[in-house]
């Protein structure tokens, strides 16, 4: 008796939101729902929250009220509308959020979205329902699997959670409370994710995880699995080209994950792993566990390792008690990884996190100016990086049609979009691209076979 219904799904935030909105719509669909991507049209309407910084908070209140106005439009029109709140913002609020936005039906954590089609069953009998729950069941035995449409809509690069929640407590960050204890998935559930992404034509597999190298699932010899052990099976998995992982923690970057990247071809010579700070006194204020020169010595490891390897990170400014001197050890610390992009962020005070509290809080003006001054100095980074790929070849994964007609885009191993002159017929595939052209944020190439096949 399902009636044909329509969810609209928007994703706040970090990977694994997207990743969760991804399961969200697989689970609503045998209770009838298909996805639209017009909010107007929308029989049920998902924010899939994010708590980490303040204005992500706001962003989704102001949302909220724009919802608001079309569940009212709809309603006279004599049809009804139901919003739901998932993710962070969710699982941190609670019945508040039904409080401060009364037109809001469902609060659902991160650890219950699988409950979703119950909780709309019982929201449309009673009226609003709040589910903050970390229940005993395991939310992803309870997701529906994606059937084979929704896989291939979504795209030849796929991402698959294994590792959820941190211990870390770093002193600015809400995760440890939002998304709970670190608990990892067994890597046979993971391996049969991959093999069924795999078949329906998905080509790249980026692991997502909070603290996704402090992964250690069970193995299918009941042993616990390190993320280097769980790469190794997975690049295996007939059809995957290419793997990654996000985020990592430098403290977590085990022996073994550095020679799983001089020994997995298919591992992408790329690594997104926060530093937050260059200053060591910001980084113990920060309970980061980590030194600067810890994060150097792991990028000179991972460099010996596999010499192509290229770093992301993230950047906290005006963290409290941050002096200028300790900023500028940032800024030199960008320079010295050679960053090939990094993430930046104004300090934000989190409530119940011990940063919130600390003394000395840095004024909003000078956090803007380190903010500015930081970001030129990722820019020039990530120029510089792009540059030095002017005239190499390397592989790209095409990944849909390009800007202009008979153009192709796809991503180096290093996550830019490369746009080539080749057949649509090649989407879906890894061919070899000698770069031609570097532009701010693209590159453009030619297929190496018509280059003459330079090598790189
Ligand atoms: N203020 C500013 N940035 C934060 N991040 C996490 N918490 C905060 C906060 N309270 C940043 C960190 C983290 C990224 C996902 O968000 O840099 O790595
Ligand atoms: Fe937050 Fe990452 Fe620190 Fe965990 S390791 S507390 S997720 S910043």
């Amino acid at each position: 008796m399902n009636v044909e219904r329509k969810v609209h799904i928007k994703s706040f935030g970090c990977q694994m939101n997207v990743y969760d909105s991804h399961r969200m719509a697989d689970t609503l669909a045998p209770a009838g729902f298909t996805e639209t991507t017009r909010v107007e049209d929308a029989d049920l309407i998902v924010l899939n929250t994010c708590h980490i910084r303040e204005k992500a908070q706001e962003k989704v209140f102001s949302e909220l009220g724009r919802m608001r106005v079309l569940k009212e439009a709809a309603a006279r029109a004599g049809r009804r509308v139901t919003i739901a709140v998932a993710g962070c913002v969710a699982q941190a609020q609670g019945e508040e959020i039904v409080r401060r936005a009364p037109s809001v039906d469902i609060v659902v954590g991160s650890q219950s979205y699988h409950r979703l089609p119950a909780l709309l069953a019982r929201a449309e009998r009673n009226g609003a329902i709040v589910d903050t729950e970390f229940p005993v069941e395991d939310k992803f035995d309870n997701l529906e699997p994606p059937s084979r449409e929704a896989i291939r809509a979504r795209g030849v690069s796929a991402f698959v959670t294994v590792q959820e929640g941190c211990d870390k407590f770093c002193t600015f960050c809400v995760v440890p409370y939002t998304r709970g204890a670190e608990a990892s998935r067994p890597a046979v559930k993971i391996i049969a994710e991959a093999e069924r992404l795999a078949q329906a034509g998905v080509r790249e597999i980026t692991l997502l995880g909070q603290n996704v190298n402090a992964y250690h699932g069970q193995g299918p010899d009941g042993r616990p699995w390190p993320l280097a052990r769980l790469l190794a099976r997975l690049a295996q998995v007939r059809g995957i080209a290419r793997l990654r992982y996000t985020t990592s923690h430098p403290r977590d970057m085990e022996t073994s994950l550095i020679e799983a990247h001089r020994d997995l071809p298919s591992l992408m010579p790329y690594l997104h792993v926060p530093a937050q700070s260059g200053s060591d006194r910001m980084l113990e204020r920060m309970n980061r566990r980590h030194t600067r020169a810890d994060y150097l010595d792991m990028i000179s490891r991972l460099r010996a390792a596999r010499p192509d390897m290229a770093f992301s990170s993230d950047f906290i400014v005006g963290f409290p008690g941050e002096s200028e001197h300790d900023f500028e050890a940032t800024l030199s610390l960008i320079d010295e990884i050679g960053c090939a992009g990094a993430f930046s962020f104004k300090y934000s005070a989190r409530p119940g996190t011990p940063a919130a509290d600390m003394p000395g809080q840095i004024r909003e003006n000078v956090k803007s100016e380190r903010l500015r001054r930081l970001q030129a100095a990722i820019d020039r980074n990530a120029a510089a990086f792009n540059a030095r790929c002017l005239g190499h070849t390397f592989d790209v994964l095409f990944e849909k049609p390009g800007r202009y007609p008979g153009q192709i885009v796809g991503r180096s191993p290093y996550l830019q979009p490369v746009q080539v002159m080749a057949s649509q017929s090649s989407i879906g595939e890894v061919a070899a691209v000698t770069i031609t052209e570097v532009s701010s944020n693209s590159l453009f190439g030619v297929l190496a076979r018509e280059a003459g096949g330079v090598g790189g």
